[in-house]
């Protein structure tokens, strides 16, 4: 039998945890001793009108249960800091916070307004932003931090209806991949997730038999082991949905080095070799690469430094 992951002792921030996906965190954490800031706007779906219920509701059946956690209901992305401020008012630290807060605003490119793509960014990155921003300083001082961003399968695939909704998904997983390689030498672990669960948000989009599979309490495993001190993990991206728990990657074509004479950067030399450009499987030319840093194209950069090149005498010469 493996070690139960506890958290005792251990700070929890959870925005949006009124209710879905984030409650289901709550209530978990609580129970394996953790000490939770329950945040939630008590909104509507659209980011509408605010009330102190949602989060009440999560605080009392924790405490019912014997848990410890404390009720705010500042807007992510207006008084995000208030929200880090009430942990360390409360428990004097913060450990873990997990960026679950969002809305939707659902319309066709076509349509959607300024005032709509704006405010779904707003919330969902831009909140995240703010508590990140807040709670940063506590984590490199105290040498320990854990950061969830949850992004979207419609961030990384594009989802009809969600540019905004997107764009700001998949700005949270470019935060992440960022905070994780600056947090990296002060044991500060970031970590993107995009779940699939039933919520007030799903429940009008997806059909009953499939929503069915979808309980919410299925995403919350990973993301207590990636938030648990005796994990590593940091610079991912994971998947989950109705028990599935999978990681994704970049990958990047084995594609083309074009010869650096000028003559060959043309339209037509990338119409030639298109093929070449986009092409996963081809293994003899150069390996298909999963990167995980800007630094990984140096390999690519020096191999095109050596492709013999013509000279104005038609004689070859390694580019140096
Ligand atoms: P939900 O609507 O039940 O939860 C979101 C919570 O955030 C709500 O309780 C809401 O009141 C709160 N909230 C909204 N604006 C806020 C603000 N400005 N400040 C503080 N709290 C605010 O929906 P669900 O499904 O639990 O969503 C949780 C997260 O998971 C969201 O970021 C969502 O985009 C993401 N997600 C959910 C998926 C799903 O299948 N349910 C799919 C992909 C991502």
């Amino acid at each position: 039998v493996s070690e139960k992951l506890l958290f005792k002792d251990k700070v929890v921030i959870i925005t949006g945890s009124g209710g879905g996906l984030g409650k289901a965190y709550a209530l978990e954490y609580a129970k394996r001793g953790a000490k939770v800031i329950v945040n939630d706007l008590g909104g509507t779906l659209g980011g509408g009108g605010s009330s102190s219920r949602a989060a009440d509701v999560v605080v009392e059946e924790i405490k019912k249960n014997g848990g410890i956690a404390v009720a705010n209901y500042d807007s992510v992305n207006v008084h995000g800091d208030k929200i880090v401020q009430a942990a360390i008012d409360n428990f004097g630290r913060v450990d873990i916070l997990v960026n679950n807060a969002g809305i939707l605003r659902d319309v066709s490119f076509a349509k959607m307004t300024e005032n709509e793509f704006n405010a779904v960014v707003d919330v969902h990155l831009n909140g995240a932003y703010k508590l990140c921003k807040a709670a940063w300083p506590y984590m490199l001082d105290q040498k320990f931090g854990k950061i969830i961003n949850t992004a979207s399968p419609a961030g990384l695939y594009g989802n009809y209806g969600q540019a905004n909704y997107s764009a700001a998904k998949l700005g949270l997983v470019g935060m992440a991949e960022t905070l994780a390689k600056e947090g990296f030498r002060h044991n500060i672990q970031v970590n993107a997730i995009a779940p699939l669960a039933r919520s007030r948000m799903t429940e009008n989009v997806l059909p009953p038999h499939i929503l069915k599979q979808l309980g919410p309490e299925k995403i919350v495993p990973l993301v207590l082991y990636l938030t648990h001190e005796s994990t590593n993990v940091t610079n991912s991206i994971f998947e989950l949905a109705g028990g599935f728990y999978g990681q994704l990657r970049w990958e990047r074509s084995s594609g083309q080095i074009f010869n650096p004479n000028p003559k060959f950067f043309t339209p037509e030399a990338i119409l030639n070799k298109w093929k070449a450009v986009t092409d996963f499987k081809d293994k003899s030319f150069n390996e298909v690469q999963h990167p995980i840093q800007l630094s990984d194209y140096n390999d690519l950069i020096v191999k095109a430094k050596k492709l013999p090149v013509e000279n104005d005498q038609g004689k070859k010469k390694i580019q140096s």
